[in-house]
């Protein structure tokens, strides 16, 4: 099984980067022989999406439209298209996934998907263009809001399962608010981390 993890965070082997290890660790420890990519999209040449919507309208039959910018989405997509199950961590930034980590989903929106659902009355809502069926976890790491709170401070979580349904074709098996990072630790939430990861495979 080919695993992406897509870390959001700005920072490198800070709370959300350590957690998505402990998933990792988990997928390893259920399944030895899964291969793991980790991608830390800050390092990454990734660029703004400018709404010339050539991706949502395009008519092409492959599971990726292609995005008028040349970057490392390029490369991205094709890690994408490789993954049968994919991780997504990022912290919360203002309630929000980090600019980083929303960047990164604008650019995937319409690639991956194309207009034809319709949601109660709406038409053209986004549909995944691939029919690979993949699976997906969420971590999303917060300072200081405790998860008995979680509902005043991640809106991340939610916006990243709505993209990841309806343009990765990806259904999402389980996730973990790691809240209040500052007071109770990362470490706090490694064996949640660890059981997330197992459940991916
Ligand atoms: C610009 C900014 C906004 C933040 N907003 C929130 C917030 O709304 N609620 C919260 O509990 N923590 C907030 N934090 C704290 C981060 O969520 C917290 O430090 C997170 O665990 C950092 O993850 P990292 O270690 O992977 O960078 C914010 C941090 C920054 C830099």
């Amino acid at each position: 099984m080919n695993v992406l993890a897509i870390v959001g965070s700005p920072r490198k082997g800070k709370a959300t980067d350590t957690l998505v290890d402990k998933a990792i660790e988990g997928i390893w420890t259920k399944r030895p022989a899964s291969k793991v990519k980790k991608l830390h999209l800050v390092e990454r040449d990734i660029n703004y999406c400018r709404n010339c919507l050539t991706c949502r309208d395009s008519q092409t039959d492959a599971p990726v439209a292609r995005c008028i910018i040349r970057d490392d989405m390029d490369d991205i997509n094709n890690d994408i298209l490789d993954a049968d199950a994919l991780i997504f961590g990022t912290p919360v930034h203002m309630g929000y996934a980090t600019a980083v980590m929303m960047t990164f989903l604008e650019r995937i929106c319409w690639t991956f998907a194309k207009p034809e659902k319709q949601v109660l009355t709406i038409k053209g809502c986004p549909g995944p263009r691939s029919d690979k069926a993949r699976k997906a976890i969420i971590i999303v790491t917060s300072g200081i809001v405790p998860p008995h709170l979680r509902i005043f401070c991640d809106w991340a979580t939610g916006q990243i399962r709505g993209v990841v349904k309806d343009s990765l074709n990806a259904k999402v098996v389980g996730d973990l608010y790691a809240g209040d990072i500052e007071r109770r630790g990362v470490e706090h939430y490694f064996e949640k981390a660890g059981k997330l990861g197992q459940r991916l495979v």
